[in-house]
């Protein structure tokens, strides 16, 4: 009896370590691997140097449970791979002829260089606090009081208080950037739902060219300015350092990667 449960016990310690252990986003992508892909962020040229870790990585995407982990194998592999690509293309130090390629200088910047303006538009439910920037900011460029006010509450932390603290902590900063990728906004689904294969086009959608697949997050991203405009230097962009990166990851990255044929979201 004594034996037998203690059996069962071991069996259960067994699973749920296993399971802790495939739901982790670092079964798919190592400290090694992050380097890799995010290879010259810490460059001396890089405004952001020293700033994004493996760390708060995986500390940021283990705090929203179903990001690398929704489906098989191939599918979370390909969803890391695009939301560090997307976010590379929207924090990148590369140019043509960079070192290791365009494509290896993500993440050099972490918020919008110059002297931006505040950002700041009328909102009841989300009113800016004074004196506060929202301009540009982390992985996804977070921008505008409307997004710092929803994206606050989500992570538990008060952007508008502290909008800051985006370019401050790399574990707030990346959570803006998953909470940005998890999130739906009417009338879009979320890039989450888009790369996992969970998505699926209406009518009005295949119309419109959008079938599954990263150019419809690009869509998602910035679909009026990038999308149904034939090839363009932004999206070809993004799709470089997809491609990459699923190269590094060791994964396919499926098909219907640009936008060219695609009308936004909004039109
Ligand atoms: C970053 O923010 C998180 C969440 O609010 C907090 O737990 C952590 O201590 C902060 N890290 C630093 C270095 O301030």
């Amino acid at each position: 009896m004594r034996l037998c449960l203690c059996l069962w016990v071991l069996a259960f310690c067994i699973l749920a370590s296993d399971l802790g252990a495939l739901a982790d986003v670092r079964s798919l992508i190592s400290k090694e691997l992050f380097e890799q892909i995010l290879k010259h962020r810490n460059d001396a040229a890089c405004q952001a140097k020293g700033f994004c870790t493996y760390e708060a990585f995986v500390n940021a995407a283990n705090s929203f449970g179903a990001f690398a982990t929704t489906g098989d194998t191939k599918t979370r592999k390909r969803e890391i791979a695009a939301f560090l690509a997307q976010t590379s293309h929207e924090t990148t130090g590369g140019w043509a002829t960079a070192p290791d390629g365009p494509y290896a200088w993500g993440y050099c910047f972490k918020q919008e260089r110059g002297n931006p303006p505040d950002y700041c538009v009328a909102n009841q439910q989300w009113p800016c606090a004074p004196g506060k920037k929202y301009y540009g900011r982390g992985p996804i460029q977070i921008s505008y009081n409307y997004n710092y006010g929803p994206a606050g509450k989500a992570i538990n932390y008060d952007l508008l208080k502290d909008p800051d603290a985006v370019a401050n902590n790399a574990t707030i900063s990346f959570k803006t950037a998953f909470w940005f990728w998890m999130t739906p906004q009417s009338p879009k689904p979320s890039c989450h739902a888009v790369i996992t294969g969970q998505w699926k086009p209406s009518t009005i959608d295949i119309q419109a060219g959008r079938v599954p697949g990263y150019g419809v997050t690009t869509n998602i991203i910035n679909g009026g300015i990038e999308c149904g405009k034939g090839s363009n230097a932004q999206m070809e962009n993004r799709i470089g350092f997809y491609k990459r990166y699923c190269q590094i990851l060791g994964v396919d990255p499926g098909r219907n990667l640009d936008c060219r044929n695609q009308r936004p979201f909004n039109a």
